[in-house]
């Protein structure tokens, strides 16, 4: 148990946890008459999910899938990178936006991040572009979108497939326009922390139909029954594997909580932009504190809420504000280690140094708790521990 700062009594007595799910009755009734219905999986509540985040986003096709990293994965299968391709993205995310290149047998390469608004900067993509570059993954960073205009330009100069990585940004508007519909390729993750959840689970969305039956294939083993694509069609029933697919299928228990979910995101989404409000406020007003720049074109739905410390204003670093914003029972993470500092990374060749502004950034960064059931009372809380924090270790 760490002790507080300033005599050892802790903002709050209770811990407040840094993200968490919120399940209401109708997700429980909703994931109940799947249990009792004849499909637990491949079933309808899964197409049903599908057309709803059609619906939601304007995307002509939707892929349910086991999660946020198969998503990304059946992305990459199906814009076809191989070995010998490089895919820029950036080093500011979770590890499965660059190990989906990994696993197609291709090469990530890191763009750096805008010191300001933390997601990847289009100048620094262009200057990673060789002949080799197939795709770009651009990240979500926090919810806030990513510079889809330009990113966009980048892919039709250089004939790119643009990923958009939106596992943070389900609600969330570029230009008016739901992410979703923008990128050749979407992907959404619906684990517990994210704005909407299915337990585990994920979505890829697209327009082209190509790609959609690919990760249709991709999805499950492979296999297909469509008369068009077998070889014979003995009887009814009869399937081939025809491509090297896996099984990554969503539930439908899990799509069905999806479903009643998405129900709720206007909810979900408003009462975190409260929050995010109430936070900014209160944070742009501590000199020690610089809050993420919004682009005027994102209409963000926050899945994370991150401060930064000046480190030249304060006694101390990152890792003790951080200890010490835990023992006021602040709940913490720290999003994210740049992707290639970690071991596996370092051991593929990749050296620090390689993106300056990510390094950086990394150093003075501190999640703090951003959930839809997050109250007032739990926003002041965790307003009076930063203040009460930054207050004994400013200079
Ligand atoms: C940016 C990003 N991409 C991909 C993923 C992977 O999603 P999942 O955990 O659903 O596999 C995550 C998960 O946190 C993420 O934050």
């Amino acid at each position: 148990m760490l002790l507080a700062i300033n005599g050892g009594k802790p903002t709050r007595s209770d811990f407040i946890p840094y993200g968490k799910q919120y399940i209401d009755d109708q997700d429980i009734k909703s994931v109940n008459e799947v249990l009792q219905s004849p499909y637990l999986t491949t079933g309808p509540k899964v197409d049903e999910f599908e057309k709803k985040l059609c619906e939601l986003t304007g995307a002509k096709y939707a892929v349910a899938i086991s999660n946020g990293t198969t998503a990304l994965h059946a992305s990459c299968y199906a814009a076809g990178i191989t070995k010998g391709d490089e895919v820029i993205t950036t080093p500011i995310t979770f590890a499965a936006s660059a190990n989906c290149v990994l696993y197609c047998g291709g090469t990530p390469v890191f763009a750096d991040i805008d010191p300001e608004t933390w997601n990847i900067d289009p100048e620094k993509i262009e200057e990673k572009i060789t002949a080799k570059t197939k795709a770009i993954i651009a990240v979500d960073f926090t919810g806030q979108a990513v510079q889809i205009n330009e990113i966009k330009e980048i892919c039709k100069k250089h004939n790119l497939v643009f990923i958009e990585d939106a596992a943070h940004s389900i609600g969330t508007k570029y230009n008016g326009i739901p992410v979703g519909a923008h990128a050749d390729f979407t992907t959404f993750s619906f684990h517990p922390v994210k704005t909407i959840t299915c337990g585990e689970g994920g979505a890829v969305l697209t327009n082209n139909e190509e790609y959609y039956n690919k990760m249709l294939l991709f999805r499950s083993h492979g296999i297909t029954r469509d008369e068009k694509l077998l070889t014979h069609t003995p009887f009814n029933g009869y399937n081939e594997q025809i491509e090297l697919g896996y099984n990554f299928r969503m539930t439908d228990f899990q799509a069905a909580l999806g479903t009643s979910q998405l129900r709720k995101l206007n909810q979900f989404s408003n009462r975190r932009k409260e929050i995010v409000s109430k936070y900014n406020e209160a944070f742009s007003k501590i000199p020690e504190i610089t809050i993420q720049k919004e682009i005027k074109e994102s209409d963000t739905t926050r899945h994370l809420y991150i401060i930064r410390l000046k480190s030249d204003k304060l006694k101390v670093g990152r890792d003790e504000i951080y200890k010490a914003l835990n023992a006021e029972n602040v709940g913490l993470q720290v999003h994210y280690l740049p992707v290639y500092f970690h071991p596996y990374y370092q051991e593929l060749g990749y050296k620090k140094g390689l993106c300056p502004n990510a390094e950086a950034l990394y150093e003075e960064i501190i999640t703090i708790p951003l959930y839809y059931s997050l109250s007032d009372e739990d926003v002041y809380s965790v307003i009076e521990a930063v203040n009460k924090v930054i207050d004994y270790y400013r200079k």
